[in-house]
Parts: structure tokens; C-alpha cells; sequence
């Protein structure tokens, strides 16, 4: 762990360092049930195991509308549904995306959300001379975890995991959202139990990394 990512972790009763996490289920399906929720339940219960704080927000719960303007972003008040979220991410110093891959990208409800939440003022501020402006989400790492029908190496390789590069640096790294891992995995459909225990697993490890 560097420096810096040290320094924004505290210790627990026991000197042990924890890490705030907020895991962020961006499945649109209300329902659940589908493998980024085991997904996502398998990782906290791993961080929680391991003494860090764990808190969870799902996308879908959500009720907000798409954003329609700049002059919206930048001057608009910001939906009340989202304001716990945003008081989430302020919290946090480590975020955990899951999702499904929908047509090569984050499914739209996901990009409709980060758009209203990763406003000026919030994740980045206007600095003058700075045409990239300032980041206000510094001392957060981060992690994608996302499923996909294909095979995640065809993605990665074939496709060179585009739409990830984009969240990863338009959208996270934008803000100071950094270092950003990713675990994709791949041909969900025709997931065995042998396997589908080996992705909790590892998900649950990762938990207690909070990594
Ligand atoms: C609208 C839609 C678009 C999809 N697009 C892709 C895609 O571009 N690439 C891919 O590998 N899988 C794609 N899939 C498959 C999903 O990624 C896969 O079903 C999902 O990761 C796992 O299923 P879950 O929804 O049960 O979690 C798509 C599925 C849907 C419903």
C-alpha cells in the first residue's frame, strides 16, 4: 500500500489498518439476484470479516431523473435521492463498482447516475488555468467488478476494454479517483458452480484486502 493510500485509512481497535468502503450495485435489475449481487455480497462480507467499514448503495433504488444540461450540472440543485449518495462517496476511500457489461459499456442507468452525481463543486472544481480543473476525489481508490457474456480475454484484448478506460480515466480518474483495478469476468452465462464459488471466493479475498 503506498504511502499516500496508507495515510487515508485508519486503524481499527487493534491497530490493524481498515478501509472505507462503499460498494456501488449498478445492476439495473430491481430484482437482484442476478451474480453481481452474490458478487457484491461475497466482497462485504470479506471487508467486514477483516474489520473494515462496509456501506452499499444501489443504483436502482434510486430515484432520479437523466441529466438534460450543463447549465443543470453546473448550477442545477442536485436530485435529493442522490445527496446520500454523494455523502457516500465523501466518506469512502476505497469504491467497488458492479456491473453488467451492456452493449461494450456500463449499463446506461450507472453513466445516468455518475453524470448527476460527479458534479462541479463535488468531484471537481473549476480552477483557473487548469483546463482539467481541480479534483475533489482525491484518496479514493478504486475497483470495477464486471460481468460479461463474452470472454473477458476477448474484451480486455480484442476489444481493449474501451468503455472501462473511459470510466477509469473520464470519469474516475477526472474526479482523482485513483488507482482504479478491475476484475472482468467473462462468459457469465455458462458459469459452473465450480466456478461461481471460485469468483466468490476471490471476491470475499479481495474484501478483506478491501482492494
Ligand atoms: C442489454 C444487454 C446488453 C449486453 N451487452 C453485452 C456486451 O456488449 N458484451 C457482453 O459480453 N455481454 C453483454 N451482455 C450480457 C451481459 O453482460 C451478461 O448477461 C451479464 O454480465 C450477466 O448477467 P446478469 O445480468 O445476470 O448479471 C448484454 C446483456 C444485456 C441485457
Amino acid at each position: 500500500m503506498t504511502a499516500v493510500k496508507a495515510a487515508a485509512r485508519g486503524t481499527d481497535h487493534d491497530g490493524r489498518m481498515s478501509t472505507r468502503v462503499l460498494l456501488i450495485q449498478g445492476h439495473p435489475d430491481p430484482a437482484g439476484g442476478h451474480l453481481g449481487h452474490a458478487l457484491a455480497d461475497a466482497y462485504a462480507t470479506g471487508a467486514r470479516q477483516a474489520g473494515h467499514e462496509v456501506r452499499t448503495l444501489a443504483v436502482t433504488e434510486l430515484d432520479f431523473p437523466l441529466l438534460r444540461s450543463q447549465k443543470d450540472w453546473s448550477e442545477g440543485a442536485l436530485p435529493p435521492a442522490l445527496e446520500p449518495a454523494q455523502q457516500a462517496i465523501r466518506w469512502a476511500n476505497h469504491l467497488v463498482f458492479f456491473f453488467p457489461l451492456w452493449l461494450g459499456g456500463m449499463p446506461a442507468l450507472l453513466k445516468g447516475f455518475l453524470e448527476q452525481v460527479a458534479r462541479p463543486g463535488f468531484a471537481f472544481d473549476v480552477e483557473k488555468g487548469n483546463p482539467l480543473g481541480k479534483k475533489l476525489l482525491t484518496g479514493r481508490s478504486a475497483r470495477l467488478v464486471v460481468t460479461m457474456g463474452m470472454p473477458s480475454l476477448v474484451y480486455r484484448y480484442y476489444f481493449r476494454a474501451h468503455s472501462l478506460k473511459a470510466l477509469e480515466r473520464n470519469i474516475l480518474g477526472f474526479v482523482g479517483i485513483a488507482p482504479v483495478h478491475e476484475t472482468l469476468i467473462g462468459m457469465v452465462e455458462a458459469m459452473d458452480d465450480k466456478a461461481r464459488a471460485k469468483w466468490l471466493e476471490r471476491m470475499r479475498e479481495l474484501g478483506r484486502q478491501a482492494a
